[in-house]
């Protein structure tokens, strides 16, 4: 039920040994190839990532990347802004349908950030990823999901942590 996959997908920073089933990669593919797009341009390219040492590379982007490292998966998404200007919305939708899929098949994943983030102060994580994945310079790499086998089960959201102050209904309310 599409209620308690909200509640229960938390970002997962330790994985286990196991392997990711090629299965799955399947599942990744459709679900990246059939996300919404704006006029369904698809303003995006995706790397997955499986090679330990590369994965380890990847978790010296920037502060907060180095969940990459035990992460078995890393899917790599990358914007094409010759092909759209709302490549991000597109990126970010495809990250966040990967999130869900992960949390149906109850596998580990978080997003890490690249865009407009720093590798150091003089080069951005974006450089420095395109760098290692020789990534022509006119793509943008938005983020980073890292994906595995989950080390333990995350506690899941409770219906009642909803703060109401949110929302309104028909005009805007401070
Ligand atoms: C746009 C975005 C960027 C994020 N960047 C990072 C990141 O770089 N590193 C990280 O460990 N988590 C990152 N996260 C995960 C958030 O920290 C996490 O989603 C948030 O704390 C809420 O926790 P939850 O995912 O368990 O609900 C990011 C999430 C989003 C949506």
């Amino acid at each position: 039920m599409f209620k308690e996959l909200i509640l229960s997908r938390r970002s997962m920073r330790k994985f286990t040994c196991e392997d990711i089933e090629e299965s799955f990669m399947d599942d990744l593919r459709i679900c990246c190839y059939f996300s919404p797009s704006s006029r369904g341009i698809r303003g995006y390219k995706i790397i997955f990532v499986k090679n330990s040492t590369m994965l380890g590379d990847l978790s010296k982007a920037k502060k907060g990347a180095e969940l990459l490292q035990g992460a078995k998966l890393a899917v790599v998404i990358i914007g094409v802004p010759e092909k759209t200007d709302v490549w991000i919305e597109d990126c970010s939708i495809v990250a966040s349908n990967i999130l869900n899929l992960c949390e149906e098949k109850k596998i580990g994943a978080c997003w890490v950030q690249i865009r407009n983030r720093f590798h150091t102060d003089d080069i951005s994580a974006d450089e420095y990823t395109k760098k290692l994945l020789k990534i022509p310079e006119n793509y943008s790499v938005e983020c980073i999901i890292g994906i595995g086998k989950r080390a333990f089960i995350p506690k899941p959201y409770n219906i009642t942590d909803i703060d109401k102050t949110m929302f309104s209904d028909e005009l805007f309310v401070e």
